[in-house]
């Protein structure tokens, strides 16, 4: 007796079908279960035989091998739970043969309730690419997989719901779609109009959110670095469907993945503390799972104090923040998670805190000073786009009665500086500023004659390096596109220098 039950798994963010094959031979009863599988997947023996007898089902006597094929991939977790057990109802003719066109995933409780499983989002999407016409999932992960159209998705509380599916008894009601413009916006509960005065830095976390620029934040203890850097989610765009796609697909595999997550609309927020290890940065593990960088994908990475990161894991991030991918390698393979994001930072100028400020004396010796600034590498200080002082905030803005500007007015100027951009690199891939490679610097960067002028006076008084004067560029295209204006004018191209001359205070003096 035999049957054949599909399924899926995943390695890394890359879903793969797996056949699910029972057969049952005559012979002193055992049961077995062959096909790389890990420690879940042999405990799932245990699993099964218990909802066998607590569904109310007869669980065959016989020698029974269970194969996952390809048998030369690993595979993990329990989620073949479900699919053993149909393979095993099937081949003991406890219900009728099932079609080829159907998947099922799952993970079985004793009782036979279905527990969530890992990573249902992009299996649902495998399945419709590849033919098939209905998938059957724990319900706990039917709010995800709601999201996809095309396929019928039937949600199950316990796996009797699936027999009597099957079989004669009641049926499952397939998903409706939810549409994704239907999924209400989640409200950020952090406001700008909470900062008091810091209008230069709120000008320039305004540049960096709208043209995706890195931005590094320097200044003394208890000025508001951390604060404003939390607050930058609210003013970015929400996601469009296909980076909603791709952000939930990564969050959807995790190790701290939660099956009530719904299609994300506001962009990941990640602050990593700087005792973090590479793994959880980076990514990785046996089966391995995205780090933060990944979890930052279409969003925001802020690394608070970053001068307290050690040094090899700023240097590790160089890659990842260049290629805007990282890939982790095993022995027999290799995973590539994305990483595309926006990188800020914040850091105290010493030890102290007080270097160059003008109300607090610096106690730092001198070589005390560069010792703690050369933490930051010059490759990683390239990274940024733009440098901003934070000075500490002045009393008469803390205590005045003046109300800053909310999150949702400097939210509109960017979504209007980013519909520009859309519109500018449609159908190039590239979604904004920060991302031109320099042929478009080239075609998209037309600066008036004053512009000109003030950028080569800049560039030999300060002997920018190549690279300098394509970010000059980059920026004074996003000042250019907050401004509405086609070409870049003196003042947007003064502005965006005044965004390098920071490096020049404190790194190279
Ligand atoms: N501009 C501001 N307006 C209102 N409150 C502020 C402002 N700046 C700082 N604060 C208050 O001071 C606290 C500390 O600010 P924050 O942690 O952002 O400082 P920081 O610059 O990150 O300091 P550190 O360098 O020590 O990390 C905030 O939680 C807030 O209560
Ligand atoms: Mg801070
Ligand atoms: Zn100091």
């Amino acid at each position: 007796m035999y049957a054949l039950i599909k399924s899926l798994s995943h390695r890394g963010l890359e879903t793969f079908s797996v056949d699910v094959e029972a057969d049952f031979s005559k012979g002193m009863p055992s049961f077995d279960i062959v096909g790389l599988g890990d420690a879940a997947i042999r405990e799932s023996k245990d699993r099964i035989r218990s909802a066998f007898r607590n569904c109310g089902y007869t669980f065959p006597v016989a020698r029974i091998v269970i194969n996952l094929a390809p048998a030369s991939m690993p595979k993990t977790g329990s989620m073949f739970d479900l699919p053993i057990f149909m393979a095993l109802m099937a081949a003991s003719e406890q219900i009728p043969m099932i079609s080829e066109k159907s998947l099922f995933i799952g993970e079985l409780s004793m009782s036979g309730r279905l527990n969530p499983v890992r990573g249902v989002l992009s299996k649902v999407i495998f399945a419709r690419e590849h033919g098939f016409d209905s998938i059957f999932i724990p319900y706990k992960n039917a709010v995800q997989a709601s999201a996809i159209g095309g396929i019928n998705v039937y949600p199950a509380v316990t796996v009797s719901e699936i027999i009597d599916h099957l079989s004669d008894g009641p049926k499952i009601k397939p998903l409706a779609k939810c549409e994704f413009d239907d999924i209400a916006e989640e409200t950020f509960s952090l406001d700008f109009c909470d900062v008091k005065g810091q209008e230069s830095a709120k000008r320039a976390i305004e540049i960096s959110a709208a043209g995706g620029h890195n931005l590094m934040m320097i200044g003394p203890p208890g000025s508001g670095k951390s604060m404003l850097a939390k607050r930058i989610p609210s003013i970015l765009p929400q996601l469009t469907f296909e980076e909603s796609l791709e952000v939930t697909g990564i969050y959807s595999i995790c190790d701290s993945f939660s099956p009530d997550i719904k299609m994300r609309k506001i962009r990941p927020f990640r602050s990593p503390h700087h005792n973090a290890s590479p793994a959880s940065l980076i990514g990785g593990g046996a089966n391995p799972n995205p780090g933060e960088i990944s979890l930052s994908h279409h969003g925001v990475l802020f690394l608070d104090e970053i001068a307290e990161f050690p040094s090899h894991i700023l240097e590790s991030l160089r890659q990842p923040i260049e290629d805007k991918c990282v890939s982790l390698s095993r022995v027999s393979y290799r995973v590539t998670f994305p990483c595309n994001f926006q990188l800020i930072a914040a850091m105290n100028p010493c030890k102290c805190g007080f270097f160059g400020d003008s109300t607090h004396k610096c106690t730092c010796s001198e070589s005390s000073v560069e010792r703690y600034l050369s933490k930051i590498s010059g490759p990683i200080l390239d990274r940024f786009d733009l440098h901003v002082e934070v000075s500490a905030v002045k009393f008469s803005d803390l205590s005045g009665n003046s109300v800053s500007e909310d999150s949702e007015s400097i939210r509109e100027r960017v979504l209007a500086a980013r519909n520009i951009q859309t519109e500018r690199f449609a159908g190039t891939g590239i979604s904004c500023n920060s991302d031109m490679p320099p042929n478009m610097i080239k075609e998209f960067c037309e600066m008036d004659d004053g512009a000109m002028k003030v950028l080569e006076k800049s560039f030999k008084a300060y002997s920018f390096s190549a690279r300098t004067y394509d970010k000059v560029r980059k920026v004074a295209r996003t000042i250019a596109d907050l401004d509405n204006s086609e070409i870049i004018l003196q003042n947007h191209l003064t502005e965006a220098i005044q965004y390098r001359l920071l490096e020049r205070k404190y790194w190279k003096k």
